[in-house]
């Protein structure tokens, strides 16, 4: 193996020396267990990593696909610009009404646009509008149509991030469930499409970056 195993040593040296999760979002994740909702946020390391795309690329509109109670949202509108702005979508209203709730808490509420509904059908109403950087975390089955859209979206120079593309592994078992099938499909398209340069990064459950040309 090419590289250092990541023990979980190593990953608490990494998030003690690199993350600093603020009592909001701390909240947050508190807030999403205590009402039942599925702790299915991406994690610190991810969401700083988000942040920082976001100020590398001087992005200024951020699609979010997948808002679940905003904790990725709210990593993402604290590193945009003050004029920036994120769009984010989300299916269940419960995940929808949280998350409203939780970019008040954190005084964000005037950058972030929520879209209740099924993503498929947002991404139509969105399809004219463009974007610096797009973040696919809804239902896997639907990786490869989400991107289908959204390539036509996105700027020159502009990022498209999935995430749990290694789907803990699943992605190389030989009998792969539906949402890790959507994941490896995903994976080979962008790994192929001249329009775009992509890698998996190995962080937390990965995640596929893709770089617009
Ligand atoms: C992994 S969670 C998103 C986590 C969030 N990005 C974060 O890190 O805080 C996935 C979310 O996608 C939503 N979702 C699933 N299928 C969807 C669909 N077809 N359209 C829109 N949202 C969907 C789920 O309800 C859930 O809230």
């Amino acid at each position: 193996m090419k590289g250092v195993p990541l023990t979980e040593e190593l990953y608490k040296y990494i998030t003690d020396t690199f993350i600093h999760e603020d009592e909001i979002l701390k909240q947050i994740v508190i807030d999403t267990e205590a009402k039942k909702i599925p702790l299915i946020q991406v994690s610190p390391e991810t969401g700083k990593l988000l942040g920082m795309f976001i100020k590398m690329i001087g992005a200024k509109s951020v699609l979010e696909i997948g808002t679940l109670t905003g904790y990725s949202t709210i990593w993402m509108a604290r590193a945009l610009p003050p004029e920036g702005k994120v769009v984010t979508l989300e299916l269940t209203k419960a995940h929808a009404d949280e998350a409203l709730s939780n970019y008040k808490k954190a005084g964000l509420d005037g950058k972030i646009e929520l879209i209740l509904g099924k993503a498929i059908e947002s991404l139509d109403t969105l399809s004219s509008r463009k974007f610096d950087l797009v973040f696919i975390d809804a239902d896997k089955e639907n990786c490869v149509n989400y991107f289908n859209k959204v390539i036509h979206m996105v700027r020159s120079g502009g990022l498209i991030i999935t995430d749990n593309t290694l789907r803990r592994g699943e992605v190389i078992e030989l009998n792969p469930g539906p949402g890790a099938q959507g994941i490896i499909a995903y994976n080979k398209l962008v790994a192929n499409d001249s329009r775009i340069e992509s890698l998996l990064v190995p962080i937390d459950d990965g995640i596929t970056l893709s770089y617009v040309k």
